[in-house]
């Protein structure tokens, strides 16, 4: 007995210094858990194995929300046996990892209905629809067998319009024929600088001579004899297309000036493709988004989910805590659980009714939502691809649409279906004020300034969604003020057995890495305190 309660103490001492994995590692070492297999301040997950011979048990959990973050609480706490349960307010999981097919159906906080009428096989994935190498969610679909094939973010073929610039105004040019330009030209002058002496005190004779080795290189420019002009290369593309015999093709020209392709502002998109998060190579689930979500409610148990189950009133007990909810037929129900995990965005949770403080609806309610608008447009051919050669990747705009999207699947086939707009803040509300049939036209009348007469005369189904005005989500994501200030810390402590978790309680916000992280934070927060208790 003295030895057990001495382990015990040793044990409780090593948890709350060290966290669970310290804890885990010191139970391995007397035997009582397996040692995990991985780095101390790598997430472990909660096992049935770590309450071998502790008289402990898993505990019920109440969730909130069955986005991402929701279910990866679940499903994580799940694997120790946890008796988890989540209620959901909409019709399927998922939250803003929505796949939007040919019968999906949305009715907006104003009241308008749309019905998407998509082909078989045609999709829009309305919210995340690209996943970098990095992210942890990468891992789940690898976990959950969700099979991922490459979503091209950055193609050299995908043009960059401008139509408000200082030159070059709406000309739509090819990623691959800006770069060629910007990188020339940048490379001509510098060349021309470093070659006169301007960086002599920065660079020896023998930096100097590679900096221009590199920059002939990286600009394609000519040589010192030449100045180290900037004259075209074939980088920017061909007007005839090389080929056979005496066939040598025609490089696109004319080349524009120095001072026109500086004024057009192409070369401020390059950056987008250096982004952490945005970088090439991404990917994506085959056949829809949603495929991670509908994988976490099977792996769960579809009879822990509970739809339609509309949260009215959250209570900390003071061995609990307790949901009120309005079910799908209307009735109101009370649940009890030993926790509460609330991943619902934050300025809906703070409409709740609630005993846990003003100071916590005041943090709720710091979230700025940020109003995000999508539109999917079916075509009867895949025009894109045929006549301009485009088989995926993003033509950012000057316009309100901000980006065209091709798709990632379905190449060479009959139909397809392209992202129209996928806008934020201004631009999204100026769609979102109007219905889907006028929002379907702005976006037309835009996209044929790129793309033609064909982007209209080919067209055929369309949906669009405007998060911030979608039941239950209300908006694309939000922004903090700060997450340095007391707001954000008081939300990511439980407020007594009440937890939050989303991606809006991460740095990695509006990815589902963000909801998977903080739903593993959360989950490793429960973990410790049932194994500490
Ligand atoms: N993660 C979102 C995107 O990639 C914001 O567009």
């Amino acid at each position: 007995m003295a030895q057990q309660a001495s382990r015990r103490d040793f044990l409780r001492s090593v948890g709350i210094a060290g966290g669970a994995g310290v804890m885990y590692s010191a139970m391995g070492a007397l035997g009582l858990a397996p040692v995990p297999d991985v780095r101390a301040e790598e997430y472990r997950a909660p096992q049935r194995g770590d309450f071998a011979l502790t008289g402990r048990s898993g505990k019920k959990v109440l969730i909130l929300g069955g986005g991402i973050a929701g279910l990866a609480t679940a499903y994580e706490l799940g694997k120790a046996g946890y008796d988890c349960r989540i209620l959901e307010a909409k019709d399927r999981p998922g939250g803003r990892n929505w796949t939007v097919r040919g019968g999906t159906t949305l009715t907006d906080l104003d009241g308008r209905t749309q019905t998407a009428s998509f082909s078989k096989g045609q999709y829009m994935n309305a919210g995340p629809a690209r996943l970098p190498q990095s992210h942890v969610t990468l891992e789940y679909c690898r976990e959950l067998g969700v099979p991922l094939e490459v979503f091209t973010n950055q193609n050299a073929n995908a043009y960059i319009y401008h139509e408000n610039s200082a030159a070059l105004a709406g000309e739509a040019i090819r990623w691959r024929t800006a770069k060629a330009d910007v990188y020339g030209y940048v490379s001509e002058l510098l060349a021309k600088a470093t070659d006169r002496g301007a960086l002599d005190k920065e660079l020896t004779a023998d930096d100097k001579e590679r900096l221009i080795a590199f920059l002939r290189n990286f600009g394609a420019i000519k040589g010192k004899a030449d100045g180290y002009a900037y004259a075209g290369t074939d980088r920017r593309g061909y007007s005839a297309e090389p080929g056979a015999a005496f066939e040598e093709g025609t490089v696109l020209g004319p080349v524009p000036s120095m001072a026109d392709v500086i004024a057009s502002g192409v070369g401020q998109r390059f950056s987008f493709e250096l982004g952490y998060d945005q970088a090439m190579l991404m990917f994506q689930p085959v056949g829809g988004m949603d495929a991670i979500p509908y994988a976490l409610a099977k792996a769960i148990g579809q009879d822990r989910i509970t739809y339609g189950a509309k949260a009215l009133e959250v209570n900390d007990l003071q061995d609990g805590a307790e949901v009120t909810y309005e079910d799908a037929q209307g009735r109101t129900r009370t649940q009890r659980a030993d926790f509460v995990v609330a991943a619902v965005p934050p300025m809906i949770m703070a409409r709740l009714r609630h005993n846990l403080g003003a100071d916590i609806t005041a943090a709720l309610k710091y979230a700025v939502p940020t109003p995000v608008g999508k539109i999917g447009l079916e075509y009867r051919s895949r025009w894109w691809e045929t006549d301009e050669h485009i088989y995926g990747g993003i033509t950012p705009t000057d316009m309100d649409l901000a980006t065209i999207w091709y798709p990632s699947y379905g190449y060479q086939g009959r139909r397809g279906t392209l992202i129209g707009y996928y806008n934020f803040g201004a631009n999204a509300i100026a769609y979102s004020d109007l219905p889907h049939a006028e929002r379907l036209e702005r976006a037309v009348s835009r996209g044929v300034k790129i793309h033609g007469d064909k982007y209209r005369t080919e067209l055929d189904k369309s949906f669009s969604v405007a998060w911030h005005r979608t039941p239950h989500i209300e908006a694309g994501w939000v922004g903090w003020p700060s997450q340095t200030g007391p707001e954000y810390a008081l939300l990511n402590k439980p407020a007594g057995h009440v937890y939050f978790a989303g991606d809006w309680l991460s740095h990695v916000i509006a990815w589902q890495h963000g909801a998977f992280t903080s739903a593993r934070k959360v989950v490793t927060d429960i973990h410790e305190r049932v194994m500490a208790a």
